[in-house]
């Protein structure tokens, strides 16, 4: 990912930043399109993954549509070249003003996840005399076998219907009447590696499918959400997560109807290994049975060790010393500010710059300004 020139490049920068490399960004994008386009499916980016301007742009280029979680989400996509009629609407805590604004701007649809939320949409649809298109966001009650802050589809998540509260909404249905149900929609989790998931949850899709038909309930489309995951341990062997793979299993096991369109909400897969955290080493600190590596950026960058014990892989780009273990700390007052411990790192000096490795998808999404901390900006190579 990184020539001795760029590695030149970025020791004349200003750290940290976000660096993220547009070809390999282009070569994941061309690949899913490939895929997709073959079979006919249709993937709404998921945002909240990363929401630069120059990412998104790229990706609606490629036709993709998005998958948006806030009011200002809707607006970025759309300001980016998103077309309304592929922009979803998801999100357990939609706020009024952001379902009116979905509304306004005609968007394809807005993914429900509770009953009152059903009598919320409809009620503002009608104040703009519209009939809302809508997908149920069933919670199939699925093990996604990945980190517990990121599952989603189990019964004791907060997302999504549950299923002791679908016939609840069959029964009501026909009574809201700016209300169209166009989708069933499901989202399990993220990073998930066991693809033997997305079996089972197109399996169980194929059950709540049915048992809305039996109820004469019908969608236009069957929305799988997101949660496929990337290898953060080898990135540059693994720079593309294996999309053929996980395609061709939903395909063999997902029961769609004639006619009926297949959606996705990938984020993470798309663009987590386009980006690396490059990052300064202030000091080096030698504790009592380790040593620190004390760099410049920390979990205001990067939260996703201290949030989830999340793996990145860290490389020292200056050095071709032997390798020694430090613990890569930031500068932030938090024991938790940590981006790796146990590293394995080339002998680390003042000024050696390092890059954090598969942080194209949320990490500056989250990052924050805790300690009055400045903001690290975005390059991208096609800007160097
Ligand atoms: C509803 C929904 N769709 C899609 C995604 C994207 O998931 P991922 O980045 O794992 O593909 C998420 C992320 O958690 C989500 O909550």
């Amino acid at each position: 990912m990184f020539s001795q020139s760029l590695i030149k490049k970025f020791e004349s920068l200003e750290t940290p930043f976000y660096y993220y490399d547009m070809e390999i960004l282009e070569n994941n994008l061309k690949c899913l399109k490939k895929i997709t386009s073959e079979l006919g499916y249709h993937v709404h980016y998921a945002l909240k993954a990363n929401a630069n301007p120059p990412v998104l742009t790229r990706i609606a280029d490629f036709g993709f549509g998005a998958d948006c979680v806030s009011g200002n989400e809707i607006l970025r996509a759309l300001e980016c070249g998103f077309s309304p009629e592929k922009i979803v609407l998801a999100g357990v805590g939609k706020k009024d003003s952001e379902i009116a604004l979905a509304l306004k701007h005609n968007i394809l649809c807005i993914n429900c996840e509770s009953i009152q939320e059903l009598q919320i949409i409809n009620k503002l649809a009608s104040r703009q005399q519209k009939t809302a298109p809508v997908a149920l966001r069933v919670n199939p009650d699925l093990e996604a076998g990945t980190h517990r802050y990121i599952t989603t589809g189990l019964n004791e998540n907060k997302f999504g219907i549950n299923f002791k509260d679908l016939e609840s909404v069959s029964g009501m249905l026909s009574e809201l009447n700016h209300i169209r149900i166009i989708g069933l929609h499901t989202h399990i989790g993220s990073q998930i590696l066991n693809l033997e998931v997305f079996r089972n949850l197109a399996l169980r899709i194929n059950d709540i499918q049915n048992w809305f038909q039996e109820r004469n309930i019908t969608f236009e489309h069957l929305n799988l959400g997101g949660g496929l995951g990337v290898n953060y341990q080898n990135p540059d062997e693994n720079i593309l997560p294996d999309y053929q793979k996980y395609f061709e299993l939903i395909s063999s096991n997902l029961n769609a109807r004639d006619r009926q369109q297949v959606h996705f909400e990938l984020g993470r897969s798309m663009v987590a290994q386009c980006g690396a955290l490059i990052s300064r080493v202030l000091y080096v600190k030698k504790g009592l049975n380790r040593k620190f590596a004390i760099i410049d950026a920390g979990m205001t960058e990067l939260i996703r060790p201290a949030l989830y014990n999340a793996y990145h892989k860290i490389e020292n780009l200056t050095s071709s010393g032997p390798l020694e273990m430090y613990d890569v700390v930031g500068p932030v007052c938090e024991s938790s500010d940590f981006l790796g411990k146990k590293i394995a790192l080339k002998g680390v000096r003042r000024g050696d710059i390092l890059a954090i490795r598969t942080t194209g998808a949320y990490a500056e999404v989250m990052s924050s300004g805790y300690n009055l901390r400045d903001r690290a900006p975005a390059i991208y190579s096609d800007q160097l």
